[in-house]
């Protein structure tokens, strides 16, 4: 009796020190399976991309379905916009496009908040992982951010739109934007795409999203969608929502990779952007994970460029001339497709080059 007694003291304690050994080594983190190899980092192509995230944000319709908004200048420049989707109803907007000097089909969403920011930042604390992501085994997300893109106009018109084109280019490669919660709306089309509809060669760049699911999502959608690229800035709020408890690995949010942080530091009074490209498991604690993370400044402002346009409130407004309508329809919830047929200037263009090598 006595002699139990004593082994039950020391096997508690070696429970014990094993419990605070593993918590202290950070044992309990939430691990993802690491990809087989890191997505490229391009530069210069994430700061293209940021201006079609920037672009979706204009309200005036016309000037977007054209392209001669002002933010459609600089280097989106002849860019040929295939289909423009509003839905009304649920404050959000995308389109899909080809970027002949990128040989890519383009899409981009909206980051639409129907309240302030604030409001919108303050909610995201609270959501629960309460959606077990389709035909993925113990993955679970929140049902708002998959709903905005599985369940409202947008997925029926993207999908549309990219047969379309891919009818018309062939199988170019697909790349796929979003700032905010459009980022969220993004990293779920890419996976979408990729499952459904067969697409191999798609890639996707967010803007300050925020996390979408658990860990063993981040493992299937980084597997699925190798080519990810996470871009967060500096202290920018949004990437720390919902919270990731480390500690509570089986409930936490996870985010997924490849986080590549923007930060400045400053050198003799200069200030510099340094571009991190973080590690492999979507959490890197060096990377945003290491500060506070507590600017909603920091989430407006991506490579200098301008998201949301000071537009924080009434985003979801809308400019609409009747004779765009010519262009497309409207549902009964007053929804909004316009589409284009692609035209043939890009693809002639790239015959035309070809030809003059030959
Ligand atoms: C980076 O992207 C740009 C724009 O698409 C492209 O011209 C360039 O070749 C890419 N660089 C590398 C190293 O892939
Ligand atoms: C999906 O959208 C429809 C129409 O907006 C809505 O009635 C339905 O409740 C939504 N489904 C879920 C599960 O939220």
């Amino acid at each position: 009796m006595e002699r139990r007694g004593w082994w039950g003291c020391c096997w508690l304690g070696f429970v014990l020190a094993i419990c605070c050994l593993s918590i202290a080594r950070g044992g309990g983190e939430p691990k993802i399976k690491p990809l087989e190899s890191s997505p490229h980092y391009n530069h210069t192509l994430a700061t293209i991309i940021v201006e079609y995230a920037s672009a979706v944000y204009v309200s005036d319709l016309m000037d977007l379905f054209t392209w001669t908004c002002k933010r459609c200048h600089g280097k989106t420049e002849g860019f040929e916009i295939i289909e423009l989707i509003v839905d009304v109803q649920h404050c959000l907007q995308a389109f899909v496009g080809v970027a002949e000097d990128l040989n890519a089909i383009v899409i981009a969403f909206r980051g639409t908040h129907e309240n302030s920011i604030e409001n919108w930042i303050d909610d995201l604390y609270w959501k629960q992982l309460d959606l077990n992501y389709p035909g993925m085994p113990d993955a679970m997300v929140h049902h708002g951010f998959y709903f905005a893109y599985h369940n409202t106009t947008m997925r029926t018109g993207i999908l549309n739109a990219v047969e379309k084109a891919k009818e018309f280019y062939g199988d170019i490669s697909i790349i796929v934007t979003g700032h905010s919660m459009g980022g969220a709306m993004a990293a779920f089309c890419g996976l979408d795409l990729t499952v459904i509809s067969g697409a191999h060669d798609v890639q996707v760049i967010t803007f300050g999203q925020p996390r979408i699911g658990n860990a063993i999502f981040s493992t299937f959608y980084s597997q699925l969608v190798p080519n990810t690229i996470r871009v967060t800035n500096g202290h920018d709020i949004v990437p720390h929502f919902p919270p990731y408890y480390w500690y509570f690995p089986q409930k936490t949010y996870h985010h997924f990779p490849m986080e590549v942080w923007l930060y400045n530091v400053n050198l003799e009074s200069l200030v510099y952007t340094v571009e991190k490209v973080c590690d492999k498991t979507g959490e890197d604690p060096s990377c945003s994970r290491s500060v506070k993370g507590n600017s909603i400044a920091d989430h407006l402002v991506y490579f200098g460029v301008d998201l949301m346009g000071g537009d924080l409130v009434g985003s979801c407004r809308t400019v609409v001339e009747p004779h765009l309508m010519k262009y497309g329809s409207s549902d009964a919830e007053g929804n909004i497709v316009l589409s284009k047929a692609p035209v043939t200037s890009a693809l002639t263009s790239r015959v035309t080059k070809r030809d003059r090598i030959i």
